[in-house]
């Protein structure tokens, strides 16, 4: 995961590259580091925790210069300590560092260069790569990353700076995101195009195995393999940099929770040519497999129920992170539905390729233009919330159930009535929200001695449950468990116990009267009934009233209390919701 971020140009490098590296700190957030050049040398900064700490007590932005890189971390190899943080130098303190990825041969390369008397201070994987670029022959600092680059094996995205180079950023990609950002006379490159939104709107996104040299006077971009110059068209990106600002909210998931009606209609705006060519393919194939992680899959559970019920379409939904193991059985008449906030998540992308390798074809939903899984899909739709900076998801997963039941509708030949039923729910969500922010902070409030929290429904409530505990769990870090209703009586009835809060995703549905006694059965032992519904029963302790709708749409709704609850929990728990320890927005690596 990690946060990189570069500039060259004719400002002070350090306050724009702290400014820009805080917008990407949803990417990992355990140490930080600025690295410069000025005056003939190389200066580098860093320190342990969040950006706003390192900065107060190492001064990171104090560096001086007007080319230089950052880094926000999420450690894999190495502990989280000060030396292993980000930027990373050689022997001789002339080559700077920053990377995003895992060097998976760097035990080799680092025997290699000990025998040759590099001298390592940290843990990292990185570390080997600024004494690789130092150990070789003459030439300037593209060709000896270059050269280095070719012996590097995993997934990395790499910005290097070298005093024998003043004025040069040297970045490269491979399996790890790059956007460069073209400016004028000042060129950024960065993991996403957040950090620099604010200076220009023109992008080139890096494919695996290309590079850029950044200088003052523009942009060169090469193949890494062959050294070659290649011509690469600049997109022009239409996020508003204001859309990444907490807009006078405490947090960004505050903010993101509260943007979610819009965020439903905003769906809704499709290129009718894209979602006819995505309809036509998932009519075209007979094995549809929807690959997705997180939030995302839960989002894809509920599509794959409303495109089963609307127009008898069956599919699969995997883990991506198990898919691997199935991607062998992909053929022709495959195609993978990949659902993906961030357009970047490695195991989707492992996933996508695999079955791409065996003849699939590739449709996916994404929130961030440009991304790798956008670029590597035959067909993608965008989900049109503005940027997603909080960890926990919120408004993405409604969005890709807008987009999702569009889908649905479009495929069942209904798309209008689809479209008018979803405008229906976002009126309905506007409306509920204020008094959910209520009533959910209160029952926040009760919670503060619970350990554990389980989440029951059946049907498309189901997705429901499984979000309403992932959210909980990453942010508040109480336990929580998901769980098909009639699961429960198959063994985790066995932890209910006297006052065990039980939320119960009971909408007046088919699936109410057994979700109901499921319910009973868990009161019975003597569990905190929590009823979300549009129908009150005297078997709730608590209850948390939805609108009535149509059945099909209660996922949409019933997730909003669930996201409200959770956030208020962790703010009660003097929890960072936004940034919830041991996690990053953009799981890069597998
Ligand atoms: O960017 P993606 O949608 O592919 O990310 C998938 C998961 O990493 C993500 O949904 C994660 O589970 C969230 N932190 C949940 O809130």
């Amino acid at each position: 995961m990690c946060g990189i971020f570069g500039y060259v140009g004719t400002k002070q490098a350090g306050p724009l590259l702290l400014e820009g590296l805080k917008k990407l700190e949803y990417r990992g957030y355990d140490s930080c580091g600025i690295g410069t050049f000025d005056d003939g040398q190389l200066h580098v900064r860093k320190g342990v925790g969040k950006i706003d700490e390192v900065e107060k007590t190492e001064k990171i932005s104090g560096v001086p210069g007007t080319t230089g890189l950052s880094h926000s971390r999420w450690a894999t190899h190495g502990g989280v300590t000060s030396t292993n943080a980000h930027p990373h130098t050689d022997c001789q303190k002339s080559i700077a560092v920053v990377h995003n990825g895992i060097i998976e041969n760097y035990q080799e390369l680092k025997k290699e260069l000990q025998t040759k008397g590099h001298r390592f201070t940290s843990q990292t994987d990185t570390e080997i790569i600024a004494h690789l670029i130092e150990s070789q022959a003459a030439g300037t600092l593209a060709e000896k990353v270059r050269a280095a680059t070719l012996q590097l094996h995993g997934s990395f995205a790499l910005l290097v700076i070298s005093t024998n180079d003043p004025h040069t950023l040297v970045a490269v990609r491979n399996e790890s995101p790059m956007a460069i950002g073209l400016g004028v006379n000042e060129f950024f490159a960065a993991s996403d195009v957040m950090p620099f939104l604010e200076h220009t709107k023109n992008a080139v996104f890096l494919e695996d195995g290309e590079m850029a040299v950044l200088t003052k006077a523009g942009v060169t971009f090469m193949d890494v393999k062959n050294g070659t110059i290649l011509s690469k068209l600049a997109k022009t990106l239409d996020w508003d940099s204001q859309s990444a600002t907490k807009m006078g909210h405490p947090h960004f998931m505050i903010k993101e929770i509260l943007e979610q009606p819009a965020a439903i209609k905003n769906a809704l705006v499709q290129d009718p040519e894209k979602l006819d060519r995505f309809v036509t393919l998932l009519k075209q194939h007979a094995d549809v497999k929807f690959v997705a992680c997180g939030t995302s899959r839960h989002a894809a559970l509920v599509g794959r129920y409303a495109m089963n019920q609307l127009s008898g379409k069956s599919a699969e939904v995997y883990i991506a992170s198990e898919f691997s193991y199935f991607a062998d059985q992909c053929t022709k008449d495959t195609l993978i539905v990949a659902v993906s906030q961030s357009g970047e998540t490695a195991d989707v992308l492992v996933g996508l390729r695999k079955a791409k390798a065996k003849g699939a074809k590739i449709a996916s939903l994404v929130n961030v233009a440009g991304s790798s899984i956008d670029r590597e899909s035959d067909v993608c739709l965008y989900l049109n919330c503005g940027p997603e900076i909080a960890v926990a998801s919120t408004k993405a997963f409604t969005a890709q159930l807008s987009v999702l039941y569009l889908l649905a509708y479009t495929l069942a030949g209904q798309k209008n009535a689809g479209i008018a039923h979803l405008k229906e729910v976002a009126r309905h969500a506007a409306d509920r929200l204020p008094k959910w922010q209520t009533q959910t902070q209160k029952l926040a409030e009760s919670w503060t001695q619970h350990e554990h929290v389980y989440f029951l429904g059946r049907g498309v409530n189901f997705p429901v449950a499984l979000e309403g505990a992932l959210k909980l769990k990453e942010i508040s870090y109480i336990h929580a468990e998901g769980m098909p209703a009639g699961e429960l009586k198959h063994g985790t009835l066995a932890l209910i116990e006297k006052n065990t809060p039980v939320i119960l995703i009971n909408p007046h549905d088919y699936t109410f009267s057994d979700t109901l006694s499921n319910g009973m059965e868990t009161k019975a032992r003597g569990a905190k009934l929590i009823g979300l519904s549009d129908s009150a029963n005297e078997a709730y302790d608590e209850y948390i009233a939805l609108p009535k709708m149509p059945e099909l749409f209660y996922p949409l709704v019933a997730v909003l209390p669930l996201q409200l609850l959770a956030y208020h929990a962790a703010v009660l728990r003097k929890n960072d919701p936004d940034r919830p320890r041991n996690l990053a927005k953009s799981v890069t690596v597998r």
